[in-house]
């Protein structure tokens, strides 16, 4: 195991009604500023439980914090809280709206313009926050990343805010996300285990079996919430596994890739496609590009999630990238550039991106943009 350093702040209140918690978990005399995405939260009912849970507060509403967030979006609603004197930021939303308000809270402590924060990668300080997750996939809700996209250059970054101290986790919640939004979802979560999972083998024997439960989980749950979205357990081991998948509780001690992510986050800036969707795209390409050197790990994860137990190494290796690419189509979604009409000139594009910012990702640093052409040509 490597060293770490581990802390988690937030505090997780999880459970159908829990929504009514809220007025105890904000400090008293606080101005709040609530910020939502579209208004999805006024179809479902949750709007109306978080307002009259939020009675006798001091609050204003912010709308509009659309998906993949902009900074554009994001400089009007820090004027806003500036000229309000906003002191506390309660997110009700996805990823976005959450990662949104990350933002928020750290350029309401910041002189200067919020881009300058995600091209530093971390924020210095930041005020309070608290969130009401409506969509399981980020992991946003507990841990401190935000991912800002800047629509006028076409880029996508993340960057270290803040931990929410709280956030509310309410099943049926989710209830009403649209069918393609669940999909995108379960794949999200399933790559951050597998970023966090699939590199090295023993490096802790912990790890590994906590990512594979929530492997396990997210296979054998898929194909039920896809015959009852409104199943309380199924939405219930969706939401805390999501939640669990990304912070930090399974990558301690271990090697992380986020390779995945890093190419992803590029074909939602330059082509729009859903983060989610991103990723069903790009990681069974990389690990077809990849297989050598992942190979003991792709063995192992092949026989525990999948039971692929015989074969030549190279065959069981391939198998499970074959499984790994039909759940993602068992899902509903596509996994081929091809299919997305994504072609060779946005594959040199993203090279580019790669040489011109010198990134080098994955476990070993070795994913650099020649080898960010050679998976995406795998994705075709
Ligand atoms: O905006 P509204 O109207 O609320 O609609 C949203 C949005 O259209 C809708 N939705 C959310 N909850 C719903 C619902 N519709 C019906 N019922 C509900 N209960 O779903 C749509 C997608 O929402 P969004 O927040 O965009 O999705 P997600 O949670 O997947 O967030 C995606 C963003 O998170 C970033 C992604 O890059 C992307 O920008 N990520 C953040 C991470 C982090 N902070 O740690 C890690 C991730 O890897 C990811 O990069
Ligand atoms: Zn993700």
């Amino acid at each position: 195991m490597n060293n770490f350093i581990f802390q988690n702040p937030t505090r997780l209140i999880f459970g159908e009604g829990m929504i009514a918690q809220l007025a105890n978990e904000i400090p008293v005399d606080k101005k709040i500023m609530v910020t939502f995405g579209g208004g999805s939260v006024k179809k479902n009912g949750i709007y109306e439980q978080v307002i009259s849970a939020l009675e006798g507060k001091d609050c204003i509403e912010y709308w509009g914090i659309e998906s993949n967030p902009t900074i554009e979006t994001l400089r009007k609603a820090i004027e806003v809280g500036k000229k309000e004197k906003v002191d506390f930021l309660l997110a009700v939303g996805g990823g976005s709206v959450i990662d949104g308000t990350k933002l928020i809270a750290a350029g309401l402590l910041y002189d200067g313009d919020a881009w300058d924060i995600v091209l530093k990668g971390e924020a210095q300080e930041t005020i309070p926050m608290g969130t009401i997750l409506t969509m399981p996939a980020t992991g946003s809700e507990m841990n401190n990343g935000a991912v800002i996209s800047k629509k006028e250059s076409k880029e996508k970054y993340a960057f270290r805010s803040c931990y929410p101290t709280f956030s509310i986790l309410d099943p049926t919640a989710t209830y009403s996300l649209p069918p393609y939004q669940v999909a995108c979802g379960i794949a999200d979560t399933f790559v951050h285990v597998m970023e966090q999972y699939l590199t090295k083998t023993n490096e802790s024997r912990m790890m590994d079996r906590w990512a594979e439960g929530i492997l396990m989980m997210l296979t054998q749950i898929a194909p039920l919430i896809k015959e009852n979205q409104q199943d309380y357990d199924l939405m219930s081991e969706f939401m805390l596994g999501a939640t669990m998948g990304l912070n930090g509780f399974i990558s301690m001690g271990v090697s992380q890739d986020w390779s995945t992510h890093m190419i992803g986050h590029e074909l939602t800036a330059l082509k729009e496609v859903t983060h989610g969707a991103s990723l069903a795209i790009v990681f069974p390409g990389l690990l077809r590009t990849l297989v050598d050197k992942k190979k003991a790990k792709l063995i192992q994860y092949g026989e525990r999630i999948w039971g692929i137990t015989s074969g030549l190494p190279e065959t069981r290796a391939q198998q499970a990238i074959d499984k790994t690419e039909d759940f993602f189509r068992s899902l509903g979604l596509q996994t081929r550039l091809s299919e997305v009409n994504i072609a060779e000139d946005t594959i040199n594009e993203i090279e580019r991106r790669f040489n011109e910012r010198e990134v080098a990702c994955g476990e070993d640093k070795d994913v650099t943009g020649i080898v960010v052409k050679e998976i995406l040509l795998k994705c075709m």
